[in-house]
C-alpha cells in the first residue's frame, strides 16, 4: 500500500513516516519545506533502513499533484501539510485560510479527480472551542476557536462532512490531536521550530539547552489545581503510531463511507508547572522561569476523552511523561540547533 503524506518533512509527519515505514507502507513525502528540513527525511531513511520518494511542492499547486497522482499508485493520503503557529494565524489569516483551508480543497480535488477515497487529516482539539466542557468527546458539536488557525482546522473537518455528504466513495478520518511533545527515541529526529518557539515543551528544552535564559509561565491564575493550564501531553510516537491504527481502521472497514472523528490524547490534564518539574527531574537540573501574564485566547484546562481511538482504533497513547520528556532532551542535547547539526 503506498501513502501519500503532505507534510511529511516536518515534526509529527517526519515521525508519522518512520512508523509508516516500519509497518511496510510506501511512503511519498510531498512538502514544501516551508517549516521543515529535507534533514529529517534522511534522517528516517537511516533509522530505517528504507527508502522514501520526496517530492518538494506546495498543495496548493494543483498541477505538481495531478503530476504526481498521474504517475504513482496511491491508496491514501495522509494530510498534515498546514501552517500552525496560533499567534502567527491572527496577524495573518488570509495566509493561514489560503494554506490551510484552500490548500486542503486542492488535494481533495486532485484526489477525486485519481479516485483516491482514503483521507486522513491532522485536526485539532482546538476545534472544540470554549463551548465545550472537558474532557472532549468527539459526539460534542465543533465549537469556535478564537484563532484563525483553530477556525481553519473547524472549517477543514465541515469541508470534509459535506464532501462525504456528495460522495459515497469518500472515506475520511479526523484525528483529532490533543499536545504532542517528545521525539524519537534515537534522539535523530524531533521538533525543531524555526525562531522563537511558541509551544511550551521546545522552549523548556532550549532553556535546558543554554539557547533561551528562562520560561516564561503564562498564567498562575487559572481555576486549576496549581493555577497554570492544564494540557493533554502526548509521545509524538504514539501519535505517529494513531497514524497507523487509522490506516488499518480504514482496511479493516471496507465497507465505510463517510468521515470518522478520533481524539488522540491520553486522557490525563498535566500542568505546566508539573511539566516544568517533569523535565527538570529528567535531565536533573532547574529550569528558571518567571510568571508571565496569561497568553491571548489560552482556555485553563483541556484533555481527551479517548475511549473511542482506544475501542475502535485498538490504540493507546502509552509512554510515560517521563518518556517524553528524556526523549526531548535527547534530541535537543544531541541537537542543539535541530537539523542544522
Ligand atoms: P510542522 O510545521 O512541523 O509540519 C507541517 C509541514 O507541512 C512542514 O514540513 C511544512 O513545511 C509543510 N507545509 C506547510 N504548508 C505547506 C504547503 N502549502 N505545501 C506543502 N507543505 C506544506 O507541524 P506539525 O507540528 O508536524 O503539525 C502537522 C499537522 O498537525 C498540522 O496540520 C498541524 O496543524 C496539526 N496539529 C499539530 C499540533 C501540534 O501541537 N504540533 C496539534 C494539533 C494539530
Ligand atoms: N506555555 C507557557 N509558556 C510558553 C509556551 C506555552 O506557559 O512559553 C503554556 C501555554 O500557556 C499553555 C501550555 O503551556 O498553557 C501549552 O502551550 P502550547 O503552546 O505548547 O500548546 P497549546 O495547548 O496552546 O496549543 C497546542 C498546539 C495547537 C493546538 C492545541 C490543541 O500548539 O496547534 O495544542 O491541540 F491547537
Amino acid at each position: 500500500m503506498q501513502v501519500l503524506v503532505t507534510g511529511g518533512a516536518g515534526y509529527i509527519g517526519s515521525h508519522t513516516v518512520l512508523s509508516l515505514l516500519e509497518n511496510n507502507y510506501d511512503v511519498i513525502v510531498y512538502d514544501n519545506l516551508t517549516n521543515s528540513s529535507l534533514e529529517s527525511i534522511k534522517r528516517v531513511e537511516k533509522l530505517t533502513s528504507k527508502k522514501v520518494k520526496f517530492v518538494e511542492g506546495d498543495i496548493c499547486d494543483k498541477e505538481k499533484l495531478s503530476q504526481l497522482f498521474k504517475q504513482s499508485d496511491i491508496d491514501a493520503v495522509i494530510h498534515f501539510a498546514a501552517l500552525k503557529a496560533v499567534g502567527e494565524s491572527a496577524e495573518i489569516p488570509l495566509r493561514y485560510y489560503q494554506n490551510n483551508v484552500h490548500g486542503t480543497v486542492c488535494i481533495l480535488e486532485v484526489m477525486q479527480q485519481y479516485q483516491v477515497h482514503n483521507f486522513i487529516f491532522s485536526s485539532s482539539a482546538t476545534v472544540y472551542g470554549e463551548e465545550n466542557d472537558v474532557p472532549y468527546v468527539e459526539t460534542m458539536k465543533l465549537g469556535s476557536p478564537s484563532s484563525p488557525y483553530g477556525a481553519s482546522k473547524v472549517m477543514v473537518e465541515r469541508i470534509l462532512a459535506d464532501l462525504a455528504l456528495s460522495d459515497n466513495k469518500f472515506r475520511g478520518v479526523s484525528l483529532r490531536y490533543f499536545n504532542p511533545i517528545g521525539a524519537h527515541e534515537s534522539g535523530e529526529i524531533g521538533e525543531d521550530p524555526k525562531g522563537i518557539p511558541n509551544n511550551l515543551l521546545p522552549y523548556i528544552a532550549q532553556v535546558a539547552v543554554g539557547k533561551r535564559d528562562k520560561l516564561s509561565v503564562f498564567g498562575e491564575d487559572f481555576p486549576t489545581k496549581d493555577g497554570s493550564c492544564e494540557r493533554d501531553y502526548l509521545h509524538v510516537m504514539d501519535l505517529a503510531q494513531g497514524h497507523v491504527a487509522a490506516l488499518d481502521w480504514l482496511d479493516r472497514h471496507s465497507e465505510f463511507n463517510g468521515v470518522e472523528a478520533f481524539n488522540l490524547g491520553t486522557g490525563n490534564g498535566v500542568s505546566v508547572f508539573a511539566i516544568v518539574q517533569a523535565f527538570e527531574k529528567a535531565i536533573n537540573k532547574a529550569i528558571p522561569f518567571e510568571v508571565s501574564p496569561r497568553r491571548a485566547g489560552d482556555l485553563s484546562a483541556f484533555w481527551a476523552n479517548a475511549s473511542k481511538a482506544n475501542k475502535e482504533l485498538n490504540w493507546h497513547a502509552n509512554r510515560s511523561l517521563e518518556q517524553m520528556m528524556t526523549d526531548t532532551w535527547r534530541w535537543q542535547s544531541n541537537n542543539p540547533n535541530g537539523f542544522l547539526d
